[in-house]
């Protein structure tokens, strides 16, 4: 998609404190397209002077703004840990004002992680809404899949519980990574993707990702999880 884009701006909005998120993300980013334009948005404004001298324009600039992208057209919004301080009914019209401000065709990547990204889940959206949901977890030391519950986006995290898709999806996830201990034997990641086998064989729609099955990824149709 960035290589595809005439103009490939991606914005990391909520960057917090630190711009460490933004200028990782530039790095990465400009390894696969070296033409991308990474703008860390921030509401405070001590948060953008903060970063400011890690700026290097044009690849990599930082400025004040929040849902609106200060007028800026992303091909690709990533907000992660923004959300999670709102109430719930306040997703929907964050969703809509970053896509809408969005290019046809681009992307918003919402979600929460824990403090050092061990434990990840995102959201993401095009321009008709939630595709898909990522779970994403460090394998090493996993105690079980459903201890990413607490790092669930704020659409999803207030539904985990018995009755609700999500709580159904980590229940199963956690049965299927019980079923699969003896894969373990072959190495944690062995294990992980035994689960997701495991999964799909259970009829949930898993993406078909297994090079990312091998991070400790895990990809499903939003639908399958979204609360009614
Ligand atoms: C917990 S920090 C997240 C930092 C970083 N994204 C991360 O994941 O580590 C949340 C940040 O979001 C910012 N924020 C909250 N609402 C925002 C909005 N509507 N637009 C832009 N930034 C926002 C806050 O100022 C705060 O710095």
């Amino acid at each position: 998609m960035l290589r595809r884009a005439a103009d490939p701006l991606v914005v990391d909005l909520g960057y917090g404190a630190s711009p460490v998120t933004t200028i990782e993300l530039a790095r990465r980013l400009r390894a696969v397209e070296p033409g991308v334009r990474v703008l860390g948005l921030e509401l405070d404004p001590e948060r953008v002077a903060a970063a400011l001298p890690a700026a290097e324009p044009p690849w990599l600039e930082f400025a004040r703004g929040g849902f609106e992208l200060a007028g800026a057209r992303p091909v690709l919004v990533r907000a992660f840990n923004v959300l999670r301080q709102y109430n719930e009914d306040g997703v929907p019209i964050a969703w809509k004002t970053m896509l809408d401000a969005i290019v046809p065709g681009g992307l918003l990547v919402e979600g929460t992680c824990d403090e050092i990204g061990r434990r990840c889940s995102w959201i993401t959206l095009d321009q008709d809404g939630p595709r898909t949901l990522t779970l994403s977890c460090r394998l090493e030391n996993l105690d079980r899949p459903s201890t990413v519950a607490e790092r669930l986006p704020k659409a999803l995290i207030h539904h985990n519980v018995p009755g609700e898709r999500i709580h159904d999806l980590l229940s199963t996830m956690d049965s299927c990574w019980l079923a699969a201990a003896p894969h373990r034997s072959f190495g944690v990641r062995a294990r992980w993707v035994e689960t997701v086998r495991l999964l799909r064989e259970r009829g949930w729609p898993v993406r078909d990702r297994p090079a990312r099955w091998r991070l400790g990824e895990l990809t499903v149709d939003y639908a399958a999880v979204a609360p009614d």
